[in-house]
C-alpha cells in the first residue's frame, strides 16, 4: 500500500443541465508532488476542484483520498481528513481581520484541545509564512487581490490540509506577484503538503509543476511532464496555440 495515490478518481462525471462539465475523467495526485491542471475556459476544471471538495456531488464515478471512498462525503469532512482549497474568485471574509480570517482554518481543523492563544500563535505563523504578517489587523477586504489570495492560502493551511487545490491562484496578478505565488507555492511543497493547482499561467506551470493533466469539454485530452504537455500536439491545438511555437508562453 506503500504506493497508493494520495488523490484518485475514477471515471469522475458531472453533468451541468446536458452539459458533460466533467466526463469520464480519471486522474490521480502522488504524495509530494505539484500537479498542474489545465485546458481552455470551460474545460471543467473548477468543476473537478469543486467535486474533489463536494461543493457540488458526482454524477457517477468515484474519488478516493488515501486510498479511502470520500465522494458523497459533506465538504466540511473532506476538509477535515486533509482537502483544503482556495477559489478562483476569492472567498475572504471581507469584514474580518487578516488574522481572524486565518484563526477561523485554524479553528476548524484544530485538535480538540488547542487553546486560543495557541491557535492564535499557529494563524500568526501562518501569516508570516504567506507574508502578511504586516496586516494581520486589516480588514481582509481591504488587502489587494494578490494579498487577498495568499491570505485565502494561510487560511486553508491552517485546516492543516495533506493536499491543497488551488485554483488560479495567480490570475489577475501582475509578473512580481505571480513569481511571489510562484515561491509561495514551492514553500507549501516543501513543508509537506501536496499540490494540485489550476492555472493559465503557462511559463509558472512549465516551472513549477512535475506532472500536469489537460481538460478539454470536460475530457482529460493529456497527461505527462510540463514538456510532454508543451511538445504535445493535441494541446497545442485546443490550449497552448501559437504561445508555444512563440515561445513566450
Ligand atoms: N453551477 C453551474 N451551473 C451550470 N453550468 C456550470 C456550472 N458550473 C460550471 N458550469 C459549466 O461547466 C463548464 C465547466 O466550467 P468550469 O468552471 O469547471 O470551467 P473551467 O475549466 O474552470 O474554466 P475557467 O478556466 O474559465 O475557470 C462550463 O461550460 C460552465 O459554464
Ligand atoms: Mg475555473
Amino acid at each position: 500500500m506503500c504506493n497508493m495515490h494520495v488523490l484518485e478518481g475514477e471515471r469522475v462525471t458531472r453533468y451541468f443541465g446536458g452539459l458533460a462539465a466533467v466526463s469520464n475523467v480519471d486522474f490521480y495526485v502522488d504524495r509530494g508532488e505539484i500537479v498542474g491542471l489545465i485546458g481552455p475556459n470551460g474545460a471543467g476544471k473548477t468543476t473537478l476542484f469543486n467535486l474533489i471538495s463536494a461543493a457540488i456531488t458526482l454524477k457517477s464515478g468515484v474519488i478516493r483520498f488515501k486510498g479511502e471512498k470520500i465522494s458523497g462525503l459533506r465538504p466540511c469532512r473532506i476538509c477535515k481528513k486533509g482537502i483544503a482549497r482556495t477559489f478562483q474568485s476569492v472567498k475572504v471574509f471581507p469584514g474580518m481581520s487578516v488574522l481572524e480570517n486565518v484563526l477561523l482554518g485554524s479553528l476548524f481543523g484544530a485538535p480538540a484541545k488547542l487553546s486560543r492563544a495557541d491557535a492564535r500563535a499557529e494563524a500568526s505563523s501562518l501569516l508570516e509564512f504567506a507574508g502578511l504578517s504586516e496586516m494581520k489587523t486589516v480588514p481582509a477586504g481591504d488587502l489587494t487581490l494578490a494579498s487577498q489570495k495568499r491570505l485565502e492560502v494561510a487560511r486553508a493551511l491552517a485546516t492543516r490540509p495533506e493536499l491543497l487545490l488551488l485554483d488560479e491562484l495567480m490570475a489577475g496578478l501582475n509578473p512580481t506577484e505571480i513569481a511571489g505565488a510562484m515561491e509561495l507555492i514551492s514553500k507549501i511543497r516543501d513543508r509537506g503538503v501536496t499540490v494540485f493547482m489550476v492555472e493559465h499561467v503557462m511559463r509558472a506551470m512549465m516551472c513549477i509543476c512535475g506532472r500536469i493533466i489537460v481538460l478539454h469539454h470536460g475530457e482529460k485530452i493529456a497527461e505527462g511532464t510540463p514538456q510532454e504537455i508543451a511538445a504535445s500536439k493535441t494541446v497545442i491545438d485546443v490550449y497552448l496555440g501559437e504561445q508555444v511555437y512563440a515561445g513566450n508562453q
